[in-house]
């Protein structure tokens, strides 16, 4: 018999600005993300900006933008989120694909600037929640739930320009409007909410980039503040207009191992961790900030502007569910003669005991297993995972098919570790695979870097049909699935 209860939640996963396109349609205002043009395995994205006198120029994500800069749009680039795989014009034939497979929960974020294009206008853009009813009504027909995230990397661009973002906390006031909008709009279609997409990585960033600013590590302490105390407000209010509402917190998933036994490899580890993971993690879960908190502050010298009823809104808002991303694990160290090697928002010295994927990602199926005990052991609340996949080249044949062994046996193998971590007895109830359906890479822009089950007819330079394609792993899936995770050969 199946380890996995029969009311498991198989799914699937996809972002509005990875997934959707339509970027200037059905009056959706702009995002940050429709500046970013494309990169590659070994360079970062770029944004495009310009300047007062109207040039126009580009500088690598993450990197800060030149004095009176703005982003922008500019001619003659490719932005790969603009048309994204066109899910705004091929969400029927998207959901009944998603039916044929079997999914029970579609995970999908609502862009914020479809709703309130700006983020400030007091009301709803009206085509743009008719857009999500009808992808709702289509994913009931099919009896596949979706799980909601209100903010996956697509902060309206005239907040994050204009209002200075998360670190202002007028962004709070205003994410609540949308979260309660949204909320009570689809309060009869919509029970699984997550609130924000991997609201961890921005502490994860030092270990990620080198030579981070602190300043910027500085203000990012702010910027999850506020998103905290906009998360749990958001929490409370689900549960004022849906009392079986389930909100989760969503991390990005770092499960890393010390790589060495040196004592100094263990608590470097350790702090890694409570820094990277545990204090976003902790904080939602607990509805307070935990005791190692303070140390953190002191060691990047910050101040945070709070307000008392933040604590409050954090103590009212604790989350329902806890769920991750997980792709890989890393490893840390204080030693520096070793070969290193990245992941999501990651980096470490590379584990000599795992393969890694054409993108230079850890394959680590037994992570997962460790991971689920250690955020279950931590926490003791229901967990999903809701990112997990291998971003690997795939060939489409002249008769349509896609062979892809290579990503069934990546997730078969995370499958099993998930059966055996509901063996060790933790309360896992879903998996949302990342990309079910092919999308643009996050971190590259590339749609070489296909997660999916589905093909997607588009290359990196914006040529393709955007048909769709069922692979290999489609019907792997479909039969996971249809044996409630016991046929999985
Ligand atoms: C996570 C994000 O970081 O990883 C997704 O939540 C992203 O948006 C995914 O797509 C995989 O990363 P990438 O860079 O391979 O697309």
């Amino acid at each position: 018999m199946s380890v996995f209860p029969k009311d498991f939640l198989w799914g699937g996963a996809t972002a509005a600005n990875q997934y959707e396109g339509g970027w200037n349609e059905g009056g959706r205002g702009m995002t940050e993300s429709d500046c970013s043009s494309s990169g590659s395995i070994k360079s970062l994205r770029s944004v495009t900006y310009r300047l007062p006198d109207g040039t126009a120029g580009s500088c690598p994500m993450f990197a800060p933008l030149p004095e009176g800069a703005k982003l922008d749009v500019v001619e003659g680039e490719y932005y790969p989120y603009h048309d994204a795989v066109d899910f705004y014009h091929r969400h029927s034939e998207d959901i009944a694909l998603l039916g044929e497979m079997g999914i029970k929960l579609f995970r999908m974020s609502i862009a914020w600037s479809r709703i309130f294009p700006t983020g400030v206008e007091t009301e709803p853009n009206q085509e743009g929640l008719d857009f999500y009813h009808t992808v709702f009504a289509e994913l009931r027909e099919q009896g596949i739930e979706p799980l909601v995230t209100l903010c996956h990397y697509d902060t309206p661009l005239y907040i994050e320009q204009e209002l200075g973002g998360w670190e202002n906390r007028e962004t709070i006031g205003l994410f609540d409007r949308f979260a309660r909008c949204v909320m009570s709009e689809y309060k009869d279609e919509v029970r699984y909410w997550l609130t924000f997409n991997e609201i961890n990585s921005p502490l994860m960033m030092p270990s990620f980039l080198p030579n981070y600013p602190a300043a910027k590590m500085r203000s990012n302490f702010q910027v999850l503040h506020n998103q905290f105390v906009a998360s749990a407000r958001a929490v409370k209010f689900a549960h004022e207009v849906r009392e079986d509402a389930m909100v989760g917190c969503m991390l990005a998933g770092r499960c890393s191992y010390p790589f060495t036994c040196d004592p100094a490899d263990i608590i470097n580890n350790l702090q890694g961790k409570q820094e990277a993971l545990f204090y976003a993690g902790d904080t939602m879960v607990r509805g307070a900030y935990p005791s190692y908190a303070r140390r953190l502050w002191q060691a990047w010298d910050v101040e945070l502007n709070t307000e008392p009823s933040d604590f409050e809104d954090l103590a009212a808002g604790c989350v329902d569910m806890v769920t991750f991303s997980y792709y890989s694990s890393s490893t840390s160290t204080t030693h520096t003669d070793v070969e290193r090697a990245s992941g999501n928002f990651s980096s470490g010295a590379k584990n000599p005991y795992l393969q890694y994927s054409q993108w230079g990602w850890s394959i680590d199926p037994t992570g997962l297993r460790y991971f689920l005990n250690e955020l279950y052991d931590r926490y003791q609340k229901p967990l999903m995972v809701v990112e997990n996949g291998l971003g690997a080249k795939d060939v489409l044949e002249e008769d349509g098919s896609v062979h892809d062994p290579y990503r069934i046996e990546y997730m078969r193998e995370h499958v099993r570790a998930m059966g055996e971590s509901l063996a060790d007895g933790v309360d896992l109830i879903g998996y949302t695979p990342w990309g079910i359906i092919d999308l643009v890479s996050a971190s590259t822009g590339q749609m070489a870097k296909r997660y999916g089950f589905v093909y997607v007819d588009r290359d990196d330079e914006g040529n393709g049909t955007f048909d769709r394609y069922r692979k290999d792993s489609f019907f792997w899936y479909q039969k996971a699935i249809a044996s409630c995770g016991e046929d999985l050969d």
